[in-house]
């Protein structure tokens, strides 16, 4: 059983609890991040963190750390449990409360975090392609945090499945935003387009990387909207 973190311990992940009270259960009030650790260093930290820390401020929720607070615990749970590749997984929740939708005053946020292994994708998933559906985009307009609030990803995935398929791409008003858990990239006409960054869609960390190496490699790389009968 992997060590997890939760308000300030380190302990094993099966003796974790949480108040049914959280207001991360009660309202999927809260934020969250996923910091990739490749052969026990975690990727893009500094990235993750920030994006962290623009999600708590969008929501109003204290940042009960500072950076590198947030980097220690971070190193902390990567080398408990490398090398192998894996993914901490932060919550911060807005804290324990008597049920009200307004802000509670005086409430500490709980802050959750663990390790999981690396979701590799298989060579025979590489090579073959992933299948994915598409379907109407009807999450909030607010999709730039990332909120724990995610039952419209969590049913745009599932419909996805149901349909033999690997992720659903979501389409607003004929445009491409991103997909169920991942963001989306077209290739035309030998370019890389991706829609650009916006409140409808999480700008993932590796959009830059990926904008960057395509750039260097030569590739002409487009941030613009996307159109869904170019994404067909
Ligand atoms: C809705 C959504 N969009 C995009 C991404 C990609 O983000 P990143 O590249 O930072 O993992 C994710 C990742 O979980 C996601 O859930």
């Amino acid at each position: 059983m992997s060590t997890c973190y939760l308000n300030g311990e380190f302990l094993p992940l099966d003796e974790a609890r949480v108040p049914a009270l959280d207001r991360g259960f009660i309202f999927g009030d809260g934020v969250y991040e996923v910091v990739p650790a490749y052969g026990g260093r975690p990727f893009r930290l500094e990235e993750h963190l920030a994006r962290l820390r623009r999600s708590l401020a969008e929501v109003s929720i204290d940042d009960p750390m500072d950076v590198a607070a947030w980097a220690n615990l971070v190193r902390e749970l990567v080398d408990r449990n490398a090398p192998a590749d894996q993914c901490i997984y932060i919550q911060v929740t807005r804290g324990v409360a008597s049920r009200d939708h307004a802000f509670p005053s005086g409430t500490r946020p709980t802050v959750f975090a663990y390790s999981f292994p690396f979701p590799h994708v298989s060579d025979a998933l590489r090579s073959s392609g992933a299948a994915a559906i598409t379907l109407p985009d009807q999450r909030w307009l607010r999709a730039h945090i990332k909120s724990i609030s995610l039952l419209g990803n969590v049913l745009a995935r599932q419909a996805s499945v149901d349909a033999g398929a690997h992720e659903a791409i979501l389409v607003r008003e004929g445009w491409v935003t991103e997909a169920s858990a991942s963001n989306v990239w077209v290739v035309r006409a030998g370019r890389l387009c991706a829609p650009p960054r916006d409140n409808l869609k999480l700008e993932g960390v590796r959009m830059d990387l990926i904008g960057s190496l395509a750039g260097a490699g030569g590739v002409a790389v487009e941030r613009r909207p996307v159109a869904e009968w170019e994404l067909r």
